[in-house]
């Protein structure tokens, strides 16, 4: 679907979208439709119980005077409380309302008195929702009928000052492209989808300017990154660790800006290892890569939109197997940090491959600040359900800062907390530390620990995505599958706080 903004004009053909406030009180657009189709509107909007309410809508068909083939009227609700979220979820509802009715559509936005946003800001946000909506995985249906098929070719947005809508939305949309490939990553089944193939996709990524490496077992061995290995041992697949860089902050003569560090758990399916996993849903574990295709999703959303920063993703990708070569409950590993670590659940596998993964990215490159995501705990899901991700970290100024961004994007976080009494309770008798705790409790707090032994001093938060990578039911922006949470998360705290 083309999505494109123009000044406002009358639409001849197609389907017309126009917004009606709370109290059906009709907006500009409204009312000159309204006499272009002599009074349908009023007629349609009086024989019905639609009222303007937010997320109401009511359809008229082929409106007498025009033209054209419908026209929808969506309820804005009142002025004041329409904000940016309001606007995705509509373009979003406007997208699934017409994506199999009609092959255009034309929807016209005004400045509304008491409304904080200008019509050219609310067009920009209807076309991200529209955008984000308009998703599918579809590739292995082989046969598309009815419903399945959209018909909707282009979406055009008018509103006063459309230049500026367009311009602001061309940025956008690379954020949403980066969502798509997150999407896209956490969609593909494991038999497809392993680390080689993953870190190929990563490697797309060169073609938008993003320098990419890839690390294969030999280099991993040669880096002591034992705790990494020991989860992949159980596989026929060898583990990668893919680092890729986007430079676009060149600094002042030759001293480039330290750069902003993402790491990303790629466990391409989690069977638990040796430490099985029951059956039933198991097959929810092909997106417990979910962590690391964020990160790819977001090195493509800064150099899509050229990113004025440095940042690298560094993603450790295994797939964790039970076999007889598979580590086993009991087994003790020595960290690339050095550290040792007695492995006493072979589930709980991903903060042994973040371990490496994120002293690997605090030595070489030194970052401002890192940040890990991971589908990591089942205890988070039981914590924050589907509606926040966990937020750990050592920096309270981070912290508020990921907040901020979550506000700001509706990729919404909770902080949790940490402290040296949760810290104890991975301490192991026989090594420097255990995979899980002794006692039970707090599952998602004491993986967060775990990951802290190895940041060292740096400005470091974690992310819990285990619980918000995926979404059963679907939402207007977000159809049902992988969420590309994170990537607006990250995208907007790089473009606050980290940009030249
Ligand atoms: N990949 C899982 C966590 C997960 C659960 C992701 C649900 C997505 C949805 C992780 O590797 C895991 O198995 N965690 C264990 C840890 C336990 C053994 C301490 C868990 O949460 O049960
Ligand atoms: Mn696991
Ligand atoms: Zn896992």
């Amino acid at each position: 679907m083309k999505i494109s903004f123009a000044n406002p004009s009358k639409p001849k053909t197609g389907a017309v979208v126009v917004g009606v406030l709370d109290g059906r009180k009709l907006t500009a657009s409204a009312k000159a439709l309204d006499k272009a189709t002599k009074g349908a509107i009023t007629k349609a909007i009086k024989a019905s119980s639609f009222k303007g309410a937010k997320n109401h809508t009511l359809s008229i068909m082929t409106p007498p005077g025009t033209r054209l083939e419908r026209v929808l009227c969506v309820g804005l609700g009142k002025p004041k409380d329409l904000g940016e979220r309001d606007l995705e979820t509509l373009g979003g509802r406007i997208y699934s309302h017409l994506r199999a009715q009609s092959a255009t559509a034309t929807v016209q936005l005004d400045d509304i008195d008491g409304c904080k946003l200008s019509a050219d800001a609310q067009a920009v946000h209807v076309g991200l929702g529209a955008r984000l909506g308009s998703y599918r995985f579809d590739k292995y249906k082989t046969k598309k009928k009815g419903h399945d098929k959209a018909t909707l070719k282009a979406l055009n947005i008018q509103c006063a000052g459309s230049a500026k809508a367009k311009r602001a939305f061309s940025s956008a949309n690379k954020v949403a492209d980066g969502v798509f490939m997150t999407r896209d990553l956490v969609s593909e089944p494991s038999n497809v989808l392993y680390p080689k193939t993953l870190a190929d996709q990563a490697k797309t990524l060169a073609k938008l300017g993003v320098k990419v490496e890839v690390l294969g077992r030999a280099k991993l061995e040669k880096l002591g990154m034992g705790a990494l290995l020991g989860v992949a041992q159980g596989s026929e697949k060898e583990p990668f660790v893919v680092v890729m860089h986007w430079n676009g902050n060149k600094g002042a003569k030759g001293k480039a800006a330290k750069p902003v560090a993402f790491v990303g758990k790629g466990v391409t399916f989690d069977t638990g290892g040796i430490s099985l996993k029951p059956s039933g849903g198991m097959e929810d574990m092909k997106y417990d890569m979910g962590g690391s295709a964020v990160v790819i999703g977001l090195m493509k959303a800064l150099a899509g939109r050229k990113a004025k920063v440095n940042a690298v993703g560094v993603v450790g990708l295994v797939e964790n197997m039970p076999s007889g070569t598979a580590q086993r409950p009991g087994d003790i590993v020595t960290s690339m940090s050095g550290q040792t670590i007695e492995v006493l659940n072979t589930d709980a596998e991903g903060r042994l491959v973040l371990a490496d993964a994120l002293c690997y990215t605090k030595e070489r490159f030194k970052p401002q600040v890192m940040i890990d995501l991971a589908t990591l705990t089942g205890a988070i899901v039981v914590t924050l359900g589907g509606e926040y991700a966990g937020l750990f970290s050592n920096s309270d100024s981070l912290s508020a800062d990921i907040e901020a961004a979550g506000k700001a994007t509706g990729d919404k976080v909770w902080r949790l907390p940490m402290n040296s009494a949760y810290d104890k309770m991975i301490n192991s008798p026989a090594a420097d530390m255990q995979n899980i705790s002794s006692t039970r409790g707090g599952g998602s707090i004491t993986a967060a620990q775990f990951l802290k032994r190895f940041v060292g001093t740096t400005k470091w938060a974690h992310l819990d995505i285990a619980g918000v990578a995926w979404n059963k039911k679907g939402t207007p922006v977000s159809p049902k599958g992988g969420t590309g949470f994170g990537v607006r998360l990250l995208d907007r705290l790089v473009a606050d706080k980290f940009e030249a």
